[in-house]
């Protein structure tokens, strides 16, 4: 009854952003990702019916009641999913710097699904295993599959019809996403209360539902076309789009510090000089800067550069989940 998974972080191109039904994690829209190759968790997961309740290790120790908390309600709808009323030990190693603020729910809650699934006998099809994982975060529904992913978010109440599916496999379009970390304290407003907050409060809210099912359209297009310039522009585009329905929020609120503008800025005049680099930030300060391999180098001395920048990891398209000989979550 025990199963290790591996899977990796995504950054949204098309950013998903608004429930339709928050207990089961339904979304508003439609989104698509790539998955990174560089940021990923393991996690291993035995059943044991000797427990009376679940254990969570994160990095090599207990965890918090919080986090324990949300593990063991993800934990409970896959025991009564598989009719066995049986405790747990997570164990979960993240290979993701969150004390930077880069997100990490996505590569843990995929991770997470696929090992507890797998440990409790359940042999899932990769989009029952994506249904799995959106019940731990929507975002992490995307990292069941490598490359290039998109998210439909289904009509269905039950949610039975919103899953990833894979568009384009890791090796097909090779692009670099750099992360650049430009500040260390954790962010004010979580995605989860920050979308909530923007459905409910916000009137430029309606102006996203309006105009982002296109922007999926066009950059399906783009991966079709391998346009590079057409992607680039339109997940900018998405992404500040994204970030302008909070400032109508009630209270208002945004993500950015001074030291993301000053990447999305360095961005804007690397185009000028006919380097072709694209942002885009999901909910933190940090900025992830799209660009072609061979200008990665180019684009991250450029970045250094800039003194409010603290850090830079280069990624690439990256691989979906994995499962591997358990006890391995202690070594990766
Ligand atoms: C801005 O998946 O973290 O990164 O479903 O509430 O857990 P929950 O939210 P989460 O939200 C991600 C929002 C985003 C955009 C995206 O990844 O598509």
């Amino acid at each position: 009854m025990k199963a290790t998974a591996k899977a990796h972080t995504n950054i949204a191109l098309i950013k998903y952003w608004g429930k339709r039904d928050e207990s089961l994690i339904l979304p508003m829209n439609s989104s698509l990702s790539v998955t990174l190759d560089t940021f990923y968790t393991v996690t291993t997961v035995e059943f044991d019916e000797k427990l009376t309740e679940d254990v969570f290790f994160l990095n090599g120790e207990k965890a918090d009641h919080t986090d324990t908390e949300r593990v063991s309600n993800y934990l409970r709808a896959i025991r009564k999913f598989a009719k066995k009323h049986l405790f747990a030990v997570v164990r979960s190693e993240n290979h993701v710097p969150t004390a930077a603020g880069f997100a990490s729910s996505a590569s843990g809650y995929a991770a997470l699904a696929a090992a507890a699934t797998k440990a409790i006998g359940l042999n899932l099809h990769p989009q029952e295993l994506s249904q799995f994982a959106r019940l731990g975060s929507g975002s992490a529904c995307r990292s069941i599959y490598g490359g290039f992913v998109e998210w439909q978010k289904g009509v269905k109440e039950d949610g039975s019809d919103s899953f990833a599916v894979p568009i384009l496999h890791e090796d097909d379009f090779p692009i670099a996403v750099l992360s650049v970390m430009v500040a260390t304290n954790r962010k004010k407003v979580l995605s989860r209360a920050g979308m909530k907050r923007t459905v409910e409060t916000s009137p430029f809210y309606q102006g996203w539902l309006d105009t982002v099912e296109h922007d999926l359209s066009e950059l399906k297009h783009a991966l079709e076309l391998r346009d590079f310039t057409l992607l680039g522009e339109i997940a900018e585009r998405n992404a500040l789009k994204m970030h302008a329905t909070t400032l109508g929020a009630n209270p208002p609120f945004y993500y950015w510090q001074s030291a993301t503008m000053e990447v999305m800025e360095a961005v804007q005049n690397m185009r000028s000089q006919g380097i072709e680099a694209y942002f885009t930030m999901d909910a933190g300060p940090n900025v992830k800067v799209l660009c072609l391999p061979e200008d990665e180098q180019k684009v991250y001395d450029q970045l250094k550069q800039i003194p409010s920048v603290k850090k830079i990891f280069t990624c690439h398209p990256g691989p979906g989940v994995t499962f591997l000989p358990t006890g391995e979550a202690d070594v990766c």
